[in-house]
Protein backbone atom coordinates (compact mmCIF):
# COMPACT_ATOMS: atom_id res chain seq x y z
CA UNK A 1 0.00 0.00 0.00
CA UNK A 2 1.21 3.38 -0.84
CA UNK A 3 2.26 6.01 1.42
CA UNK A 4 -1.16 8.12 0.35
CA UNK A 5 -4.30 5.60 0.86
CA UNK A 6 -2.28 5.12 4.31
CA UNK A 7 -2.60 8.79 5.04
CA UNK A 8 -6.17 8.73 3.78
CA UNK A 9 -7.25 6.01 5.85
CA UNK A 10 -5.87 7.55 9.32
CA UNK A 11 -7.65 10.67 7.91
CA UNK A 12 -10.67 9.33 7.74
CA UNK A 13 -10.80 7.27 10.54
CA UNK A 14 -9.67 10.53 13.23
CA UNK A 15 -12.72 12.41 10.90
CA UNK A 16 -15.47 9.33 12.21
CA UNK A 17 -13.91 9.13 16.01
CA UNK A 18 -14.39 13.06 16.05
CA UNK A 19 -17.92 12.78 14.35
CA UNK A 20 -18.57 9.95 16.52
CA UNK A 21 -18.03 12.00 19.73
CA UNK A 22 -19.99 14.89 19.04
CA UNK A 23 -22.84 12.51 18.04
CA UNK A 24 -22.56 10.65 21.53
CA UNK A 25 -22.41 14.03 23.29
CA UNK A 26 -25.36 15.66 21.65
CA UNK A 27 -27.74 12.03 21.83
CA UNK A 28 -26.74 12.12 25.53
CA UNK A 29 -30.73 13.13 26.65
CA UNK A 30 -31.62 9.58 24.66
CA UNK A 31 -31.53 6.13 25.61
CA UNK A 32 -28.19 4.21 24.35
CA UNK A 33 -29.55 1.99 22.32
CA UNK A 34 -30.58 5.06 20.26
CA UNK A 35 -27.67 6.44 20.52
CA UNK A 36 -26.18 3.37 19.27
CA UNK A 37 -28.43 3.30 16.38
CA UNK A 38 -27.82 6.63 15.60
CA UNK A 39 -24.21 6.20 15.78
CA UNK A 40 -24.53 2.93 13.35
CA UNK A 41 -26.38 5.30 11.24
CA UNK A 42 -24.72 8.49 10.79
CA UNK A 43 -21.42 7.68 11.20
CA UNK A 44 -21.31 3.89 9.75
CA UNK A 45 -19.13 2.41 12.33
CA UNK A 46 -19.10 -0.77 10.60
CA UNK A 47 -18.29 0.35 6.74
CA UNK A 48 -15.32 1.86 8.93
CA UNK A 49 -14.82 -1.63 10.70
CA UNK A 50 -15.05 -3.40 7.29
CA UNK A 51 -12.25 -0.94 5.44
CA UNK A 52 -10.73 -1.40 8.61
CA UNK A 53 -10.22 -5.24 8.37
CA UNK A 54 -9.02 -5.01 4.97
CA UNK A 55 -6.17 -3.56 6.10
CA UNK A 56 -5.73 -5.19 9.70
CA UNK A 57 -6.11 -2.34 11.63
CA UNK A 58 -10.12 -3.77 12.60
CA UNK A 59 -9.00 -3.15 16.45
CA UNK A 60 -8.92 0.11 15.88
CA UNK A 61 -11.70 0.90 13.83
CA UNK A 62 -14.11 -1.64 15.21
CA UNK A 63 -13.47 -0.50 19.00
CA UNK A 64 -14.87 3.47 17.74
CA UNK A 65 -18.25 2.37 18.96
CA UNK A 66 -17.36 0.48 22.33
CA UNK A 67 -15.16 3.40 23.28
CA UNK A 68 -18.04 5.82 23.31
CA UNK A 69 -20.21 3.69 24.44
CA UNK A 70 -18.49 2.75 27.73
CA UNK A 71 -17.98 6.59 27.90
CA UNK A 72 -21.76 7.53 27.90
CA UNK A 73 -21.79 4.65 30.43
CA UNK A 74 -19.52 6.54 32.58
CA UNK A 75 -21.62 9.44 32.80
CA UNK A 76 -25.07 7.83 33.31
CA UNK A 77 -24.61 6.02 36.21
CA UNK A 78 -27.91 5.07 35.90
CA UNK A 79 -27.07 2.15 33.34
CA UNK A 80 -25.31 0.02 34.93
CA UNK A 81 -25.81 -3.48 32.57
CA UNK A 82 -24.06 -3.27 29.64
CA UNK A 83 -26.62 -4.74 26.61
CA UNK A 84 -25.51 -7.56 24.98
CA UNK A 85 -25.30 -6.35 21.47
CA UNK A 86 -28.04 -7.46 19.30
CA UNK A 87 -25.34 -9.14 16.93
CA UNK A 88 -25.21 -11.96 19.73
CA UNK A 89 -28.02 -13.90 18.96
CA UNK A 90 -25.74 -14.39 15.56
CA UNK A 91 -24.96 -18.33 15.64
CA UNK A 92 -21.47 -19.50 15.06
CA UNK A 93 -22.45 -22.11 12.32
CA UNK A 94 -21.24 -25.34 12.91
CA UNK A 95 -20.97 -27.24 9.79
CA UNK A 96 -22.93 -30.18 9.80
CA UNK A 97 -20.70 -32.96 8.16
CA UNK A 98 -18.54 -31.82 11.57
CA UNK A 99 -21.51 -32.47 13.90
CA UNK A 100 -22.39 -36.07 12.38
CA UNK A 101 -19.09 -37.24 11.45
CA UNK A 102 -17.03 -36.94 14.97
CA UNK A 103 -17.87 -37.58 18.18
CA UNK A 104 -17.98 -34.25 20.06
CA UNK A 105 -18.40 -33.92 23.87
CA UNK A 106 -17.12 -30.21 24.26
CA UNK A 107 -18.09 -27.29 22.25
CA UNK A 108 -16.75 -23.57 22.90
CA UNK A 109 -16.44 -20.59 21.16
CA UNK A 110 -14.44 -17.72 20.95
CA UNK A 111 -14.92 -14.02 19.14
CA UNK A 112 -14.24 -10.37 19.34
CA UNK A 113 -17.26 -8.93 20.05
CA UNK A 114 -17.86 -10.39 23.52
CA UNK A 115 -20.69 -12.69 22.71
CA UNK A 116 -18.74 -15.97 22.74
CA UNK A 117 -17.39 -18.01 25.65
CA UNK A 118 -14.02 -16.81 25.38
CA UNK A 119 -12.29 -13.61 23.02
CA UNK A 120 -8.82 -15.48 23.22
CA UNK A 121 -8.28 -18.77 21.64
CA UNK A 122 -5.74 -19.54 24.13
CA UNK A 123 -8.08 -19.44 27.12
CA UNK A 124 -10.64 -21.57 25.15
CA UNK A 125 -7.42 -24.04 24.45
CA UNK A 126 -6.90 -23.96 28.05
CA UNK A 127 -10.26 -24.31 29.47
CA UNK A 128 -10.33 -27.87 27.29
CA UNK A 129 -10.02 -31.09 28.74
CA UNK A 130 -6.92 -32.52 29.49
CA UNK A 131 -6.02 -36.12 27.74
CA UNK A 132 -8.99 -35.75 25.98
CA UNK A 133 -10.20 -38.94 24.20
CA UNK A 134 -12.89 -36.94 22.47
CA UNK A 135 -12.91 -34.24 20.43
CA UNK A 136 -13.07 -30.47 22.07
CA UNK A 137 -14.53 -28.40 19.21
CA UNK A 138 -13.71 -24.64 19.41
CA UNK A 139 -15.45 -22.57 17.08
CA UNK A 140 -13.80 -19.30 16.05
CA UNK A 141 -15.52 -16.43 14.92
CA UNK A 142 -14.25 -13.81 12.12
CA UNK A 143 -11.69 -11.49 13.33
CA UNK A 144 -7.92 -11.26 13.72
CA UNK A 145 -6.88 -12.87 17.21
CA UNK A 146 -3.65 -11.16 18.07
CA UNK A 147 -2.14 -13.40 20.30
CA UNK A 148 0.82 -16.14 20.84
CA UNK A 149 -0.66 -19.59 21.30
CA UNK A 150 0.55 -23.25 21.90
CA UNK A 151 -1.59 -26.55 22.40
CA UNK A 152 0.48 -28.08 25.04
CA UNK A 153 1.00 -32.01 24.35
CA UNK A 154 -1.78 -32.76 26.86
CA UNK A 155 -4.50 -31.04 25.14
CA UNK A 156 -5.09 -33.79 22.64
CA UNK A 157 -8.40 -34.01 20.39
CA UNK A 158 -8.90 -30.43 19.80
CA UNK A 159 -10.73 -28.95 16.28
CA UNK A 160 -10.46 -25.21 15.94
CA UNK A 161 -13.22 -24.31 13.26
CA UNK A 162 -12.44 -20.61 11.75
CA UNK A 163 -15.16 -18.65 9.17
CA UNK A 164 -13.24 -19.08 6.50
CA UNK A 165 -8.98 -18.75 5.97
CA UNK A 166 -10.02 -15.21 4.67
CA UNK A 167 -12.04 -13.82 8.13
CA UNK A 168 -10.82 -16.24 10.94
CA UNK A 169 -6.71 -15.08 11.79
CA UNK A 170 -4.23 -15.87 14.59
CA UNK A 171 -1.81 -13.44 14.36
CA UNK A 172 1.56 -12.82 16.46
CA UNK A 173 5.07 -11.23 15.45
CA UNK A 174 7.70 -12.92 17.01
CA UNK A 175 11.45 -13.73 15.09
CA UNK A 176 13.95 -15.92 15.97
CA UNK A 177 15.82 -12.43 16.79
CA UNK A 178 13.11 -11.34 19.26
CA UNK A 179 12.86 -14.93 20.67
CA UNK A 180 16.05 -16.42 20.91
CA UNK A 181 15.35 -18.83 18.14
CA UNK A 182 13.50 -19.77 15.35
CA UNK A 183 12.02 -22.52 17.48
CA UNK A 184 10.55 -20.01 19.88
CA UNK A 185 9.24 -17.06 17.06
CA UNK A 186 5.74 -19.55 16.07
CA UNK A 187 3.16 -17.48 16.53
CA UNK A 188 0.99 -20.86 17.12
CA UNK A 189 2.38 -24.40 18.36
CA UNK A 190 1.11 -27.52 18.60
CA UNK A 191 2.82 -29.91 19.86
CA UNK A 192 -0.08 -31.79 20.83
CA UNK A 193 -1.48 -34.65 19.06
CA UNK A 194 -5.25 -35.31 17.33
CA UNK A 195 -5.54 -31.56 16.69
CA UNK A 196 -7.14 -31.05 13.49
CA UNK A 197 -7.71 -27.00 12.10
CA UNK A 198 -10.55 -25.79 9.71
CA UNK A 199 -10.83 -22.32 7.68
CA UNK A 200 -8.36 -20.58 10.15
CA UNK A 201 -5.30 -18.71 9.12
CA UNK A 202 -2.05 -18.82 11.23
CA UNK A 203 -0.15 -15.87 10.58
CA UNK A 204 3.47 -14.50 11.47
CA UNK A 205 3.28 -10.80 11.02
CA UNK A 206 7.20 -9.91 10.88
CA UNK A 207 8.16 -7.81 8.31
CA UNK A 208 10.43 -9.65 5.46
CA UNK A 209 14.10 -10.14 5.85
CA UNK A 210 16.65 -8.38 4.21
CA UNK A 211 18.20 -10.68 1.86
CA UNK A 212 20.73 -12.43 3.79
CA UNK A 213 20.22 -11.11 6.99
CA UNK A 214 20.28 -13.46 10.06
CA UNK A 215 17.29 -13.80 12.66
CA UNK A 216 14.51 -12.75 10.85
CA UNK A 217 12.90 -16.23 10.69
CA UNK A 218 9.53 -15.84 11.55
CA UNK A 219 7.29 -19.17 11.88
CA UNK A 220 3.57 -18.66 11.73
CA UNK A 221 2.75 -21.85 12.78
CA UNK A 222 4.73 -25.02 14.62
CA UNK A 223 3.49 -28.74 14.25
CA UNK A 224 5.56 -31.22 15.91
CA UNK A 225 2.47 -33.58 17.35
CA UNK A 226 1.48 -36.68 15.90
CA UNK A 227 -1.77 -37.13 13.08
CA UNK A 228 -1.89 -33.17 12.68
CA UNK A 229 -5.06 -32.33 9.88
CA UNK A 230 -5.77 -28.71 8.23
CA UNK A 231 -8.04 -28.49 6.02
CA UNK A 232 -9.10 -25.13 3.92
CA UNK A 233 -5.76 -23.32 6.55
CA UNK A 234 -3.76 -20.01 5.20
CA UNK A 235 -0.41 -19.74 6.67
CA UNK A 236 1.23 -16.71 6.11
CA UNK A 237 4.88 -15.29 6.67
CA UNK A 238 7.82 -14.55 4.85
CA UNK A 239 10.90 -16.67 6.29
CA UNK A 240 9.72 -20.32 7.71
CA UNK A 241 6.06 -19.99 7.79
CA UNK A 242 5.39 -23.11 8.01
CA UNK A 243 7.16 -25.72 10.88
CA UNK A 244 6.49 -29.05 9.71
CA UNK A 245 8.20 -30.33 12.91
CA UNK A 246 7.44 -33.95 12.97
CA UNK A 247 4.70 -36.27 13.22
CA UNK A 248 2.58 -37.62 10.64
CA UNK A 249 0.54 -34.34 9.07
CA UNK A 250 -2.37 -34.01 6.42
CA UNK A 251 -2.59 -30.00 4.53
CA UNK A 252 -5.80 -30.17 2.23
CA UNK A 253 -6.70 -27.02 0.31
CA UNK A 254 -4.39 -25.13 2.49
CA UNK A 255 -3.01 -21.53 1.43
CA UNK A 256 0.81 -21.46 2.28
CA UNK A 257 2.81 -17.74 1.75
CA UNK A 258 6.56 -17.71 2.11
CA UNK A 259 9.59 -15.94 1.10
CA UNK A 260 12.75 -18.65 1.71
CA UNK A 261 12.35 -21.84 3.63
CA UNK A 262 8.62 -21.57 4.05
CA UNK A 263 7.74 -25.28 4.31
CA UNK A 264 10.61 -26.91 6.83
CA UNK A 265 11.02 -29.82 9.13
CA UNK A 266 10.86 -33.68 9.75
CA UNK A 267 7.32 -34.35 9.94
CA UNK A 268 5.82 -36.98 6.90
CA UNK A 269 3.14 -35.09 5.45
CA UNK A 270 1.09 -34.95 2.62
CA UNK A 271 0.14 -31.89 0.96
CA UNK A 272 -3.24 -31.75 -1.65
C1 LIG B 1 -31.04 -10.32 16.69
O1 LIG B 1 -31.79 -9.47 17.56
C2 LIG B 1 -32.26 -8.29 16.92
C3 LIG B 1 -32.94 -7.40 17.96
O2 LIG B 1 -32.88 -7.96 19.23
C4 LIG B 1 -33.23 -8.68 15.79
O3 LIG B 1 -33.68 -7.52 15.14
C5 LIG B 1 -32.50 -9.59 14.81
O4 LIG B 1 -33.41 -10.04 13.82
C6 LIG B 1 -31.92 -10.79 15.51
N1 LIG B 1 -31.11 -11.57 14.58
C7 LIG B 1 -31.19 -12.90 14.50
C8 LIG B 1 -30.26 -13.53 13.51
O5 LIG B 1 -31.92 -13.57 15.20
C1 LIG C 1 -20.21 -21.60 26.29
O1 LIG C 1 -21.37 -20.80 26.18
C2 LIG C 1 -22.57 -21.56 26.04
C3 LIG C 1 -23.69 -20.59 25.75
O2 LIG C 1 -23.65 -19.52 26.64
C4 LIG C 1 -22.78 -22.39 27.30
O3 LIG C 1 -23.95 -23.18 27.15
C5 LIG C 1 -21.57 -23.30 27.50
O4 LIG C 1 -21.70 -24.01 28.71
C6 LIG C 1 -20.29 -22.49 27.52
N1 LIG C 1 -19.17 -23.43 27.55
C7 LIG C 1 -18.07 -23.23 28.26
C8 LIG C 1 -17.03 -24.29 28.17
O5 LIG C 1 -17.90 -22.21 28.94
C1 LIG D 1 -0.29 -29.75 30.81
O1 LIG D 1 0.93 -29.25 30.27
C2 LIG D 1 1.35 -28.03 30.85
C3 LIG D 1 2.58 -27.55 30.07
O2 LIG D 1 3.50 -28.57 29.89
C4 LIG D 1 1.62 -28.23 32.32
O3 LIG D 1 1.99 -27.00 32.90
C5 LIG D 1 0.36 -28.76 32.99
O4 LIG D 1 0.63 -29.04 34.35
C6 LIG D 1 -0.11 -30.03 32.30
N1 LIG D 1 -1.38 -30.45 32.88
C7 LIG D 1 -1.63 -31.71 33.19
C8 LIG D 1 -2.97 -31.99 33.78
O5 LIG D 1 -0.81 -32.60 33.03
C1 LIG E 1 5.50 -6.56 17.07
O1 LIG E 1 4.64 -5.46 16.80
C2 LIG E 1 4.58 -4.52 17.85
C3 LIG E 1 3.59 -3.44 17.50
O2 LIG E 1 2.84 -3.73 16.38
C4 LIG E 1 5.95 -3.90 18.07
O3 LIG E 1 5.89 -2.99 19.15
C5 LIG E 1 6.94 -5.01 18.40
O4 LIG E 1 8.23 -4.47 18.51
C6 LIG E 1 6.92 -6.07 17.29
N1 LIG E 1 7.79 -7.16 17.69
C7 LIG E 1 8.80 -7.56 16.97
C8 LIG E 1 9.57 -8.70 17.51
O5 LIG E 1 9.09 -7.01 15.93
C1 LIG F 1 -14.87 -24.80 5.68
O1 LIG F 1 -15.16 -23.95 4.61
C2 LIG F 1 -15.69 -24.62 3.47
C3 LIG F 1 -15.81 -23.61 2.35
O2 LIG F 1 -16.53 -22.50 2.77
C4 LIG F 1 -17.03 -25.24 3.85
O3 LIG F 1 -17.56 -25.95 2.75
C5 LIG F 1 -16.82 -26.21 5.01
O4 LIG F 1 -18.06 -26.73 5.45
C6 LIG F 1 -16.11 -25.52 6.17
N1 LIG F 1 -15.78 -26.51 7.17
C7 LIG F 1 -15.93 -26.30 8.47
C8 LIG F 1 -15.65 -27.46 9.35
O5 LIG F 1 -16.26 -25.24 8.93
C1 LIG G 1 18.94 -9.84 14.22
O1 LIG G 1 19.96 -9.42 15.10
C2 LIG G 1 21.22 -9.29 14.48
C3 LIG G 1 22.25 -8.99 15.57
O2 LIG G 1 21.76 -7.98 16.41
C4 LIG G 1 21.15 -8.19 13.43
O3 LIG G 1 22.38 -8.07 12.76
C5 LIG G 1 20.07 -8.56 12.42
O4 LIG G 1 19.91 -7.51 11.48
C6 LIG G 1 18.75 -8.80 13.11
N1 LIG G 1 17.80 -9.30 12.14
C7 LIG G 1 16.60 -8.77 11.96
C8 LIG G 1 15.72 -9.41 10.93
O5 LIG G 1 16.18 -7.82 12.61
C1 LIG H 1 14.05 -26.90 17.02
O1 LIG H 1 13.20 -28.01 17.17
C2 LIG H 1 13.66 -29.17 16.49
C3 LIG H 1 12.64 -30.22 16.64
O2 LIG H 1 11.39 -29.74 16.34
C4 LIG H 1 14.98 -29.62 17.07
O3 LIG H 1 15.47 -30.72 16.35
C5 LIG H 1 15.96 -28.48 16.95
O4 LIG H 1 17.16 -28.83 17.59
C6 LIG H 1 15.41 -27.24 17.61
N1 LIG H 1 16.31 -26.15 17.36
C7 LIG H 1 16.64 -25.27 18.31
C8 LIG H 1 17.55 -24.17 17.89
O5 LIG H 1 16.21 -25.37 19.45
Amino acid sequence: MNTKTTTFFWLTSIAILLLSLIVSFHSSQYPSTTIRANIRRVVGAELSCKVGRKLGLEDIFCNVEDVIYKKHHSHHHHHHHRRQKSSCNETLNWSPDLKSSKKISVVMTVDTKGCANFSSIQKAIDAAPDFSRSWTLIMVDSGTYREKVVVNSNKTNIIIQGKGYRNTAVAWNDTANSTGGTNYSSTFAVPASNFVAYNISFVNTAPAPHPGESGGQAVAISVSGDQSAFYGCGFYGFQDTLNDARGRHYYKECFIQGSIDFIFGNARSLFE
